[in-house]
């Protein structure tokens, strides 16, 4: 193959743009290293959830029968030290960060997932010392109180970055949603809190209502491409604005789709739903489809090809903002009724 698919994302090399999103698929070691053995070119791990760890803690306290007290001394940042014979979750997941950084030869990111700057905090720490390359840092936050301001939701997003920021000297990306008034504004300020990379964007699962059962269901229904879109966009207009790497994820199924990102500005794609959907080969298929479109059309190179397409290098910006909206509409192929 003559093409480089090499590129960097937050200060690592990788092999090619291929990372396997935050999944159940990086719970076991063997599965993480079919996905490499595949072509994945670094691994998110599943996230470590901050409710996970304030459970633990809370029940090793109670297994340790220190009394009162406990919630207040959680709350107020500390955690406890394990009980003997007791395996939290959140050992249980040092422990899949310290084997699958042995197995693999390639980054393993392990991913901490909350909402606010506590004592869970810590764990960042933890999984610094457990061998992780990097860390990310899922902020999976819906805003449903009519009391909190916009202002301070951004604020809870930036006191958690700072505080994990100060936490850990391995890089740091943080995953949000495009939920913001200002979104351009927000990416800056998450790196100005320390963020070295913007996983760009969470999806957030929306719940249904059954209505033979008249009740709410927790429904994840997989994405496809036309998701895309949304974070190819918010990449594009970002590329060159903000000083980090960039990650996609939400809607990445094929060859183009990662081409397209890359273009776009993005480091890197990272892929869920079509690796659950399609298994590990999925990888290699693509990699190789990427690699084959490239040479056809004479590029020689990953990091020669991005940004290429990003707003500041497009010779059409405003096909990003607003101009390419009326644009679109009018062009529309309306049928005569
Ligand atoms: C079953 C499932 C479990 C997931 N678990 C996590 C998780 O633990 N942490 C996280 O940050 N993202 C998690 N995600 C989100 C994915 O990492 C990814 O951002 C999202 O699915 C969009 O990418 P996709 O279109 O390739 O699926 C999960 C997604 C799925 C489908």
């Amino acid at each position: 193959m003559s093409v480089n698919l090499e590129t960097s994302y937050l200060g690592l090399t990788l092999s090619s743009p291929l990372v396997v999103a935050a999944s159940p698929l990086g719970r076991r070691v063997a599965s993480l290293r079919r996905l490499e053995e595949a072509g994945a070119a670094a691994v998110v791990l599943p996230s470590l959830f901050e409710e996970q760890i304030e459970h633990d803690a809370y029940q090793v306290h109670a297994a340790l029968e220190s009394g009162a007290g406990i919630y207040q001394e959680a709350a107020g940042g500390y955690l406890p030290e394990a009980a003997e014979g007791y395996t939290s979750g959140s050992e249980r997941y040092l422990a899949l960060v310290k084997e699958a950084r042995a197995a693999l030869q390639v980054p393993v990111i392990a991913s901490l997932n909350g909402v606010s700057a506590g004592g869970w905090v810590g764990y960042a720490r933890k999984m610094e010392e457990a061998g992780a390359s990097a860390l990310e840092l899922n902020v999976y936050f819906i805003a449903a109180d009519a009391d909190e301001t916009g202002e301070q939701v951004e604020r809870r997003y930036l006191d958690l970055v700072a505080a994990v920021r100060s936490a850990v000297g391995i890089p740091l990306a943080v995953k949000v949603g495009p939920y913001f008034s200002s979104m351009a504004n927000m990416a800056r300020r998450l790196v100005e809190a320390g963020a070295d990379g913007l996983v760009l964007f969470n999806r957030f699962y929306q719940p249904d209502i059954d209505l033979e059962d008249l009740k709410v269901r927790p429904n994840v229904e997989l994405s496809t491409s036309a998701e895309l879109r949304l974070p190819l966009r918010w990449i594009a207009i970002l590329k060159g604005r903000v000083d980090a790497s960039l990650a996609a994820t939400t809607g990445v199924h094929t060859a183009a789709d990662v081409l397209k990102l890359v273009m776009a500005g993005a480091d890197v794609a990272m892929s869920a739903a079509a690796l659950l959907k399609q298994g590990p080969t999925w990888l290699t298929k693509v990699r190789a489809e990427m690699a084959s479109w490239m040479e056809e059309h004479d590029y020689d190179s990953i990091e020669q090809m991005k940004g290429s397409l990003s707003q500041a290098a497009s010779p059409d910006p405003a096909a990003f903002e607003r101009a390419n909206y009326m644009e679109s509409l009018i062009s529309y192929a309306t049928p005569t009724i």
